[in-house]
């Protein structure tokens, strides 16, 4: 947790900002595409949280993933979803789309998600 007044003089991104003009975030088409979000009560924390988690590099199994975003509560319990989104954005920022194959893993109860393999035409892109 960040109080403001920690942040005097420095520049904060808001949900607001973490878009580029028109273009969804990746993360955030990857939200949309992945059903991460029930009430959306979270969603914007979540969404910059997940920024972040990729920024930073968490983002090398599952498990990773759950622990850098353990500090953000979902009372609708969409975290299966958030974390395929994560993973999902995370191919996208790497020239995938976030379009990726998936389903659930009924041996282990979530969601596994994997690149696809050729990057495909995102709906990220501006139209020509
Ligand atoms: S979507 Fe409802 S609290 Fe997270």
């Amino acid at each position: 947790m960040t109080l403001a007044a920690m942040v005097r003089d420095r520049e904060v991104t808001t949900i607001e900002g973490v878009a580029a003009h028109v273009n969804l975030h990746p993360v955030q088409a990857a939200f949309i595409e992945y059903d991460a979000f029930q009430c959306g009560y979270c969603t914007a924390g979540q969404v910059m949280s997940a920024v972040a988690c990729i920024a930073e590099g968490h983002t090398g199994s599952d498990e990773e993933i759950a622990e850098f975003m353990s500090g953000n509560i979902c009372r609708c319990a969409a975290y299966p979803q958030i974390r395929a989104a994560i993973a999902a954005a995370v191919g996208a920022e790497r020239g995938g789309d976030v379009r990726i194959r998936r389903g659930l893993d009924a041996r282990r109860g979530r969601w596994r998600c994997s690149p696809s393999p050729a990057p495909r035409r995102s709906r990220l892109a501006p139209s020509s």
